[in-house]
């Protein structure tokens, strides 16, 4: 039998991490013959909810979960983790200052930053659900040098996966014939949604999306824009942000990291830039990335046309922008 490997999840208590936690323990993350230990972290405000959360875990008496650490203590949830997902986080509340959520998001990932770095198994894969995302992720990696920059990466498969049931929606094909759309940037509404290389499988052998859709004048709009501000269009109708969509996403993203992409598809990861498609070093920024033995690798030498190099352009630019924002909390 496996050894059971230890996934932890910050902020825990909340929605995704209701969502998120029974998947885990289902198999759905690192397949359905791997135990799992999970290590649940939140606040002290939250320690009484938490509790629940383990509760309902050891009554759903799934067979691949080996065990259950519920702590508000950063050290106890991050000894020993194999996977770690970082869901916590500060949320922005009304009248609040960019900055002032940012500072508070800046503290939080740099200690837990420390913690992983300290205390988690060697080779710890790390995935940022939190917002900013991408900038948290980039704090972490920054305050956690021992852990390669290879493993620490950030959730935009929600946004790819968006926008390949936006695709499959409007041919009126199954989403899991629809592949290779890319989600460039940041997890924001700078965001780019690319279907410039997004195939279809249909009975006559794979087809670009932009040859069946043809209409460009929904591609270059109503696609692009409905995939970008579907969070919004989530928390208008559920008056709660996506939680089932975005835990099911996370599942997706470190399946395919541990597991693999299979041949000729690609996903979307938050990864940290090395200047591929020369998008500035140092960031962490969503490319397209295929999986092998556990390692992600940008896809190169895709055509980018004047359109979509504006696009990747400006979501850089916020990017180095809340980089900025995030180092002057620092100070
Ligand atoms: P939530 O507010 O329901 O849960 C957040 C949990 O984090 C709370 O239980 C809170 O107590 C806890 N928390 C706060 N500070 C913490 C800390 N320092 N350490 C550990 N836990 C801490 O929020 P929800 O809906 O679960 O969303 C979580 C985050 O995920 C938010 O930042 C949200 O914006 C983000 N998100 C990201 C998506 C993506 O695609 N990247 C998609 C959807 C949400």
């Amino acid at each position: 039998a496996k050894e059971p490997v230890r996934v932890l999840v910050t902020g825990a208590a909340g929605q995704i991490g209701y969502a998120l936690v029974p998947m885990i323990a289902r198999g759905v993350m690192l397949g359905a013959d791997q135990p799992v230990i999970l290590h649940m972290l939140d606040i002290p405000p939250a320690a009484e909810a938490l509790n629940g959360v383990k509760m309902e875990l050891v009554d759903a008496a799934f067979p691949l979960l080996k065990g259950v650490v519920a702590t508000t203590d950063a050290i106890e949830a991050c000894t020993g983790v194999n996977i770690a997902v970082m869901v916590g986080g500060f949320p922005r509340k009304e009248g609040m200052e960019r900055k002032d959520v940012m500072s508070k998001n800046v503290a939080i990932y740099k200690s837990q930053a420390s913690a992983l770095e300290k205390h988690a198994a060697a080779n710890c894969k790390v995935l940022v659900v939190a917002n900013p995302a991408n900038t948290n992720a980039l704090i972490l990696k920054e305050f956690a040098p021992s852990i390669p920059e290879k493993n620490i990466t950030c959730l935009t498969r929600l946004d790819h996966n968006r926008a390949l049931g936006q695709v499959s929606e409007r041919l009126n094909v199954p989403v899991s014939d629809v592949k290779n759309v890319i989600i460039w940037g940041n997890h924001s509404s700078t965001q780019y949604p690319d279907v410039n290389h997004a195939t279809v499988t249909t009975s006559a052998g794979e087809k670009p999306v932009r040859q069946l859709v043809a209409d460009d004048e929904w591609l270059h709009g109503d696609f692009i824009s409905t995939v970008q501000q579907r969070g919004a269009a989530i928390i208008k109708a559920r008056k709660l942000s996506s939680a089932l969509s975005a835990a099911s996403s996370a599942c997706d993203h470190i399946r395919d990291w541990v597991l693999g992409t299979p041949e000729g598809t690609w996903v979307s990861m938050g990864v940290y830039s090395d200047g591929s498609y020369n998008v500035p070093a140092g960031l962490i920024y969503s490319f397209p990335v295929t999986c092998c033995n556990g390692d992600w690798t940008i896809v190169q030498g895709l055509a980018i046309d004047d359109l979509s190099r504006k696009k990747l352009d400006l979501t850089a630019e916020e990017l180095t922008e809340e980089k900025a924002l995030a180092y002057s909390c620092l100070t």
